[in-house]
């Protein structure tokens, strides 16, 4: 299949093809300026699915194959975390840029192994934090900057669903990662501290936790991540000093509401008054760009590699998300008690 606009093609090999690999695969075949070469993945069923949908694609049991093709420059990692390490580190060190989906590595020194081998080798790491690509989250992000929202306040997310339970992470690791590289993302200052909680009530991992994160400036952020709830909610809640917005991710159309919402403290003169002020006014809708998140983040990887340009979602985003990831976990382990980053 001939695609692009005769510039030089990105050749990709994509490595799992369970849940995620086939929309990882579909967007590489939609997408100008790539092609794939090779699907590889250890189980027949996955191989014969490739097969019954790319009939052009090789595909392959393999992956020290599919890493040492001489035909392949990109390499996308779709399997679960635990493997994305050996996995990544085969790549680079046979010089393929690496697109690998989040969390990036299971612990923060492997991450910090890879960024350096991929500096050394002159090669790309992107990590596949699929919300940065969002319309959403891109509105939110302006609305940051252009100072719409004021100083912000909080970040409060609940994601919550009955499933998919993972049988190798817990739920910080699976659905927290999402929201701690929007956070990462949104806020522009380290994080000082994380405590988190959580209970396992069915295979040893954690089915929910709450984690907060605290900031220098008196941000905060909370997020409920729980796999046992019996509605799917996907709503985050952003409060700053001039306005506040609640984002739900599952309204297919009006997914961002900016409420002029507030409260001030007064002097309180006056023998009836209060020393308080609520504003509630107006309500609106920003229009929030609709592409798959996904083809984004792959075309931007693809711009990348093409270009030599390196992506804001790269290694070192991934990284400070895993010690996030980490120092959730282990204050979860101690109940609670803060871990200061
Ligand atoms: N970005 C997102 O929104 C998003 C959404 C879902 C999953 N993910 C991520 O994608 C990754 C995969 O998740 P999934 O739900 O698709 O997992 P999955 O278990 O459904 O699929 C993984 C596939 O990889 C194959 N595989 C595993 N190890 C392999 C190896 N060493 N060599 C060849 N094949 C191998 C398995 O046979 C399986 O078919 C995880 O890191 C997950 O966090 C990201």
């Amino acid at each position: 299949m001939h695609k692009g606009r005769g510039g030089t093609l990105v050749k990709f090999g994509v490595i799992g093809y369970g849940y995620w690999g086939p929309n990882v695969v579909r967007n590489l075949d939609q997408l100008e300026g790539c092609t794939v070469i090779a699907v590889c993945d250890r189980n027949s069923t996955a191989r014969q699915r490739v097969h019954q949908n790319y009939s052009h694609v090789k595909v392959l049991s393999q992956t020290a194959d599919l890493i040492s093709s001489t035909e392949i420059d990109a390499i996308a990692i779709v399997t679960p975390v635990e493997s994305h390490y050996e996995l990544a580190k085969a790549a680079l060190q046979n010089g393929k840029h690496v697109f690998v989906e989040k969390p990036f590595t299971s612990d923060s020194n492997q991450a910090e192994e890879l960024i350096n081998l991929a500096a050394a080798k002159n090669l790309k790491i992107m990590v596949d934090h699929t919300f940065l690509f969002t319309g959403a989250v891109n509105t939110i992000r302006q609305l940051l900057d252009d100072g719409t929202l004021g100083k912000m306040y909080y970040y409060d997310s609940t994601r919550v669903n009955l499933g998919l339970v993972q049988d190798d992470v817990n739920v910080i690791w699976d659905l927290a990662s999402h929201d701690l590289s929007i956070i990462d993302y949104l806020v522009k200052e380290a994080p000082e501290a994380v405590s988190a909680t959580g209970q396992a009530h069915l295979n040893g991992f954690e089915d929910m936790a709450f984690i907060t994160v605290y900031f220098p400036s008196k941000i905060i952020a909370h997020i409920n991540v729980n796999w046992l709830s019996p509605v799917k909610v996907r709503t985050t809640v952003i409060g700053g000093d001039k306005k506040m917005l609640v984002w739900n991710d599952l309204e297919a159309v009006k997914k961002i509401k900016v409420y002029d919402s507030g409260v001030e403290i007064t002097s309180g003169e006056g023998p009836c008054s209060l020393p308080v002020n609520y504003r509630s006014g107006t309500i609106w809708s920003p229009q929030v760009e609709q592409t798959e998140a996904l083809k984004q983040a792959l075309a931007c990887f693809i711009d990348c590699v093409s270009n030599d340009r390196t992506p804001f979602s790269n290694g070192a985003a991934g990284l400070r998300v895993v010690k996030l990831l980490e120092a959730a976990h282990r204050s979860m382990q101690a109940r609670g008690a803060p871990v200061y980053l």
